[in-house]
């Protein structure tokens, strides 16, 4: 079985195909960050427009990376939620055409779902029980993986994820969106020590996240000192992020007495989290797998591997399927 899984929830559009032995046979990424970063940020009514001027030839980019034809193709995935409705609706109407010509099966996935099967590209092999940090541009989770596929969300953003904080604090110093690479490329040549951000907590025990008080207190630096000395103040601003979100991990994994913790998502691609975790983890005897970073930011291979995990063979095609904006409870 050959699965074609289309991905548009944001500012990507992407394809990937994957057989049902989970290889991998083609992953492309069409990222718009050029249409959006002159306004700071995803504009919603740009991103669709550009998806329905992508998707034909990033799905067509994907076939031949494969060396198929859409005959070849015998299942279509594509993501239904959450994300922008007008961007999700491009490639979930696309998909949708296609499986109804072709015949073939529909299978929605969410986006969420991806981002948490996405742990499976990672080069360690992944064990189950597992703690898994979802840490990306519209969430900041921890989710309890019994299995792969049976998940639990145990810890959510208060308010605003840790990739949106990321992306505010660039704007507030000035630099190209997205914030994220950009105050990791920046935070090498800095002192995480400068500048003593507040580090959000909350209650002793909360596995919740809150990094607006964070944003708001680089703000405040900012104002009263000034932005020239970036460097440090990107490498500051980022230890506080990350020290939340590795301690918290490991709280988790603590309290839920599992041997393994992953992360996933945009700011899973983040340098220094990725080594902040893994050598945290190791000190608490812990194993850790990370995908690789092209896995972490949003992609389509991660849309096939949460479509093939779920996928019993009996889905069929629904030409009510609908996308939706929000996660439930995360
Ligand atoms: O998962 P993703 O591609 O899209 C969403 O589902 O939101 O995550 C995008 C987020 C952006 O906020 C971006 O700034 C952040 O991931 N990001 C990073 C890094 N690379 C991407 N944040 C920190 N450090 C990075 N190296
Ligand atoms: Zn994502």
């Amino acid at each position: 079985m050959r699965l074609l899984a289309i991905e548009s929830s944001c500012d990507e559009t992407a394809a990937a195909v994957m057989t049902d032995r989970r290889e991998l046979l083609a992953s492309i990424v069409n990222s718009q960050v050029d249409i959006h970063g002159v306004y700071g940020g995803v504009v919603p009514e740009l991103a669709s427009r550009k998806h329905v001027e992508n998707i034909g030839p990033v799905v067509a980019a994907a076939l031949a990376a494969a060396g198929l034809d859409l005959d070849d193709i015998d299942a279509v995935a594509v993501t239904r939620g959450p994300g922008l409705v007008g961007s999700l609706l491009v490639g979930l109407s696309f998909a949708k055409a296609l499986a109804y010509v072709k015949g073939i099966p529909l299978i929605g996935v969410d986006h969420m779902a991806g981002h948490l099967a996405s742990i499976e590209f990672s080069e360690q092999p992944v064990s189950y029980p597992c703690v898994t940090l979802i840490a990306s541009g519209g969430h900041t989770a921890l989710v309890h993986q019994r299995i792969a596929t049976e998940t639990t969300v145990i810890g959510r953003c208060l308010d605003d994820a840790a990739g949106e904080a990321f992306d505010k604090v660039g704007k507030i110093l000035g630099l190209d969106y997205p914030g994220g690479p950009e105050i990791s490329r920046l935070a090498r040549a800095g002192d995480p020590a400068a500048v003593a951000f507040p580090r959000a907590w909350l209650d002793r025990d909360s596995l919740d996240f809150s990094f607006s008080g964070l944003k708001t207190a680089v703000a405040l630096h900012v104002a009263n000192h000034g932005g020239s000395a970036a460097a440090d103040i990107c490498a500051s601003f980022q230890e506080a992020v990350v020290e939340v979100l590795v301690e918290k991990t490991l709280l988790a994994a603590r309290r839920f007495r599992v041997p393994q913790v992953a992360m996933a998502g945009g700011v899973a691609a983040n340098p220094r989290l990725r080594q902040m975790m893994a050598a945290r983890a190791e000190r608490e005897g812990l194993r850790f797998t990370v995908p690789p970073a092209d896995f972490c930011t949003d992609n389509a291979a991660m849309i096939a591997l949460a479509a093939l995990l779920r996928h019993d063979g009996t889905d069929s095609f629904d030409i009510g399927m609908d996308v939706y904006s929000r996660a439930a409870g995360v």
